[in-house]
């Protein structure tokens, strides 16, 4: 029964909440009728597990802009990241003081920020839980699926981004008739749970979920609905696992604790890979060329009229209510779409047009760009790997073969000006060539740095090689000075 307690533990944190009526308990883990929390003040709850209070988030546009949110997040973990937001669509400035105030006719309120609970019922029955209320994260114990009798849907929705928490692209519910769980992208189906695979006792296995240790899926089946919910194994007890909690991102996978539950991590619908991702409709031009989007560092570039590529300009949609799932879907359904800039926060910036992709070292703190490329994704995984062998290979062989040839070149450029050197001396001491020394005197200047003379000129020079001119002698034969 302690795990049943441990499973329930925020119900019972909210429940305190709203049932003072009940009775008093310690006055960190309550707040009473008549009671308000300020924005510097916490309820945690009874075994410290859950945080309850406001907390702010900068805007990833606007440094100067800080917005408010009322939530719930694990104690001492992930830096606060929260399990539940009262007000997830509706912050308030961080700079105007909130107040959650519980009245005496029994109303919780967030003071204008939209967020309201009425509780307006009797003594012992449950009012209002936030379980009922979910925002992206599933804890254990947390239902997902329907409710015919109140009516109610349990399902997650995303973030929009990663410092946004507004609605974002992503929901993740329970379809009853085809007793799978469902994720849709913008309300189009994006990957699921697939068939339940096995059924032991009450605990159920899932096609395209990875089994994690510690946890039992379960499906609830009765007259007022049906739902998926899952528990923690007492068995496997430990700090990590209380901290169990499935969170939708806001980029796609279902994460718990930074380890993905889901075999896919991102599905792009056209049917290439199975574990459970949805096919969608495709434009044609993408699904022609095979494409798939590559993390790169790098810019797009153009050739400039002076023939030096220029930085190309890309298109800035500046929407605050789309996030990164949305810009990849926006380049993707853009035929002209080249790739866009991979950062975290909402608005999109993408590239169109005839550009070329310059890849750089990494090294530039620039940001990193999904870059769609014309590779068969079929073959992707297998030759991902070992891509970089054939150009390597290739390259050492021209390396080697460009080495080899310099070198020989060299060598016979070498053969060369010294036979050519020889062949102009043999020519300036053969009489029959002197006629043509002028001429050769010219060629051989223009064509070396040796500065060749014409006999007549040295003879002219030396005074007709008198003694006076004379130097000495060395192995070549006699040395003369002569001044031009
Ligand atoms: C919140 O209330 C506490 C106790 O009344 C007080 O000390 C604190 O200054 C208040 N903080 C704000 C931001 O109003
Ligand atoms: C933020 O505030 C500073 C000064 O307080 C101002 O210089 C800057 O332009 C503001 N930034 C934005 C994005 O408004
Ligand atoms: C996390 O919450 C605690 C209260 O539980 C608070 O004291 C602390 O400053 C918060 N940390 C961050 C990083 O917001
Ligand atoms: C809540 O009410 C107080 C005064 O009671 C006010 O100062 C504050 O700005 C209000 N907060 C919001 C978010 O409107
Ligand atoms: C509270 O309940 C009474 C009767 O049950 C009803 O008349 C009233 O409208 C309710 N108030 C709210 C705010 O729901
Ligand atoms: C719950 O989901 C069903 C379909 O799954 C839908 O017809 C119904 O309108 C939803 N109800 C609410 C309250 O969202
Ligand atoms: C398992 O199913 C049985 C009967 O169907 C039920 O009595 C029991 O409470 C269920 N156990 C859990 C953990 O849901
Ligand atoms: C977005 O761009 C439009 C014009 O392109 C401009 O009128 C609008 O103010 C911009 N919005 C924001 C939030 O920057
Ligand atoms: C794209 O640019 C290249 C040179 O940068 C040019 O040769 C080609 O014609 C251009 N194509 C189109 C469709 O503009």
């Amino acid at each position: 029964m302690a795990s049943k307690e441990r499973l329930f533990n925020p119900t019972v944190l909210l429940i305190i909440i709203m049932s003072s009526l009940w009775g008093s308990s310690a006055a960190l883990d309550t707040l009473k009728q008549g009671d308000v929390l300020n924005s510097s003040q916490y309820l945690v709850s009874a075994k410290q597990r859950f945080t309850l209070g406001f907390f702010s988030l900068t805007s990833d546009y606007d440094d100067n802009k800080s917005d408010s949110y009322l939530g719930i997040w694990f104690t001492n973990y992930e830096q606060n990241r929260s399990v539940w937001i009262a007000n997830r669509n509706r912050p308030f400035s961080s700079d105007s003081r909130a107040f959650l105030t519980f009245d005496h006719q029994g109303k919780l309120t967030i003071n204008s920020s939209g967020f309201g609970v009425n509780s307006n019922g009797s003594i012992g029955r449950r009012l209002w839980e936030s379980f009922d209320d979910p925002t992206d994260t599933l804890l254990p114990g947390m239902k997902l699926g329907v409710n015919h009798e109140t009516g109610r849907n349990w399902s997650l929705t995303s973030w929009l981004a990663q410092n946004d928490p507004a609605s974002g692209a992503f929901t993740l519910g329970w379809e009853p008739k085809t007793r799978r769980l469902v994720m849709k992208r913008r309300g189009v189906p994006y990957w699921s749970s697939g068939l339940q695979v096995s059924s032991s006792k009450n605990v159920s296995l899932f096609e395209y979920i990875h089994p994690t240790k510690g946890q039992d899926y379960i499906i609830n089946t009765d007259a007022e609905g049906q739902y998926f919910t899952y528990s923690l194994d007492p068995e496997f007890d430990s700090l990590d696992q209380e901290r169990s909690a499935w969170q939708l991102q806001y980029w796609g996978p279902i994460m718990d604790r930074s380890i993905s539950i889901m075999k896919m991590n991102f599905c792009s619908g056209y049917g290439m890979e199975a574990e459970g991702c949805e096919t969608w409709n495709q434009p044609e031009c993408r699904l022609m060329g095979g494409q798939t989007f590559e993390q790169k560092s790098g810019s797009f570039t153009r050739m400039g009229p002076d023939g030096l590529p220029q930085l190309a300009r890309g298109v800035f949609d500046n929407r605050t209510t789309i996030g990164p799932a949305d810009c990849r879907a926006l380049c993707w359904n853009n035929c002209d779409c080249l790739g866009y800039n991979g950062d975290e926060g909402t608005r999109c910036l993408y590239w169109e047009g005839n550009f070329t992709f310059d890849p750089d070292d990494g090294r530039s703190r620039s940001i990193l760009k999904y870059v769609l490329t014309k590779e068969d994704p079929s073959n992707k995984d297998d030759k991902g790997n070992k891509k970089w062998i054939a150009p390597v290979i290739v390259t050492a062989i021209l390396v080697l073969f460009l080495g080899t040839f310099g070198l020989w070149r060299r060598y016979l450029r070498r053969v060369d000006v010294e036979g050519s050197e020889e062949k102009q001396l043999l020519e300036l001491t053969t009489p029959d060539r002197l006629l043509d020394a002028d001429e050769l005197e010219k060629d051989g200047n223009a064509r070396h740095n040796i500065k060749v003379f014409s006999f007549a000129c040295i003879a002219a020079a030396t005074n007709n090689f008198t003694p006076e001119t004379k130097l000495g002698e060395g192995g070549f034969g006699p040395v003369y000075k002569v001044c031009f």
